[in-house]
């Protein structure tokens, strides 16, 4: 039998690296290739688990390097792509737009190139709601597939100007694909610069955890693993050209997030600090994932089990995260936020 061969780029990086994990396991049948250029949120610790899987295959390579990835889509013959390279930070794309334009932008049309030549059959870029700009505080407004796209930071406007291309791609050449747009992602492997894995770290070790503003902008939460499992519908069951907006109805202000880690690991509320807000941050983000729930999908996590999962899941995993945050991100850490307390 001829396997299918489905290349996921960023399969070293948070929601990348559970899809690869996901994929492994459920399709013995496909050959999964996890393309990655290993940047500081890029780790292949994680896949100890599967390395020895005999369908997993890693290629450590830059996605904005042309030559690289033509010659890897040729030798290799790829079927699908699920496209997560990215930077992801919208904090680092306010300090460093740069990098931002030529890996979510450039890496994003090369990865088109090399899949219009070699003809795929069918491209998942993996996108996010930010792309929609903000909405306000209203609960009955949500984002549809139809909201027009007003990216408000340098990481959103690089994101959206990938969709642009995906979908420019589609419509001159006849490039088969899916655009997926989801709300903020949380559990396992999630890189402790990010508002839950920080927090959880910050709290237990009894250190000060930075909110931003006054902690009330709202967004809403994705268990990572229901993400994966709507990529993966999308990928075999999604309409050619189809955009899907992936969301999980558990809308949270910043500072209940962190309020809900604290009290869940029995810590005091003293350890939060408000911090100096973030440019330009976005009031509200909420899905509507009527569409996808159409195709078949269902958040199987609720914020609640959600949370505990993920809590419980740091906690058994603290050799995975202390070995990241003991590292160069700390350096990070210390220029992003000034806080008074330790
Ligand atoms: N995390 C979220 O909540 C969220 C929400 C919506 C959308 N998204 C989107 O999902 C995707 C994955 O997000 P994430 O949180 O897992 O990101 P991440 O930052 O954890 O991982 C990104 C991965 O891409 C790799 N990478 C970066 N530049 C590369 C390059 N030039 N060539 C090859 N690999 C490169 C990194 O090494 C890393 O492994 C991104 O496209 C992001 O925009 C994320």
């Amino acid at each position: 039998m001829i396997k299918q061969k489905i290349l996921v780029t960023g399969g070293a990086g948070f929601i990348g690296g559970n899809f690869v994990q996901y994929a492994v396991n459920k399709y013995p049948n496909y050959d999964i290739y996890n393309l990655d250029l290993l940047t500081y949120a890029g780790d292949l610790t994680k896949h100890r688990v599967i390395e020895q899987q005999e369908n997993y295959n890693f290629i450590k390579a830059d996605i904005s390097n042309r030559e690289e990835i033509m010659a890897i889509f040729k030798k290799e013959k790829i079927d699908y792509i699920v496209h997560f390279a990215a930077e992801s930070h919208v904090d680092r794309s306010i300090t460093d737009p740069e990098i931002f334009v030529r890996t979510n932008v450039i890496g994003t049309q090369v990865l088109l190139d090399a899949a219009r030549e070699i003809g795929v059959k069918k491209f998942v870029h993996v996108s996010t709601d930010e792309v929609y700009g903000e909405l306000d505080f209203d609960p009955s407004s949500f984002f549809t597939e139809e909201t027009p796209l007003q990216p408000n930071s340098p990481y959103s406007a690089s994101k959206a100007s990938s969709d642009l291309l995906v979908r420019a791609y589609h419509e001159t050449y006849g490039l088969p694909m899916n655009i997926t747009r989801c709300s903020n992602n949380y559990g396992p492997y999630h890189f402790p610069e990010k508002l839950i894995p920080l927090t959880i770290s910050r709290v237990l070790n009894d250190q000060k955890v930075p909110v931003y503003g006054d902690g009330n902008n709202i967004r809403d939460w994705l268990h990572v693993y229901d993400h994966c499992a709507a990529i993966d519908l999308v990928l075999h069951e999604g309409e050619n050209g189809h955009v899907y907006n992936v969301g999980g109805h558990n809308e949270k202000t910043n500072l209940e997030v962190v309020q809900t880690i604290i009290k869940t690991l029995g810590k005091s509320e003293d350890l939060i600090e408000f911090v100096k807000d973030r440019l330009g941050h976005d009031k509200r983000y909420a899905i509507d994932p009527t569409k996808l729930e159409r195709l078949g999908w269902a958040p199987t996590y609720t914020f609640d089990t959600g949370i505990a999962q993920t809590i419980q899941w740091y906690l058994d995993n603290k050799e995975w995260w202390e070995q990241i945050i003991s590292g160069e991100y700390k350096n990070y850490f210390e220029k992003q936020y000034t806080l008074k307390g330790n």
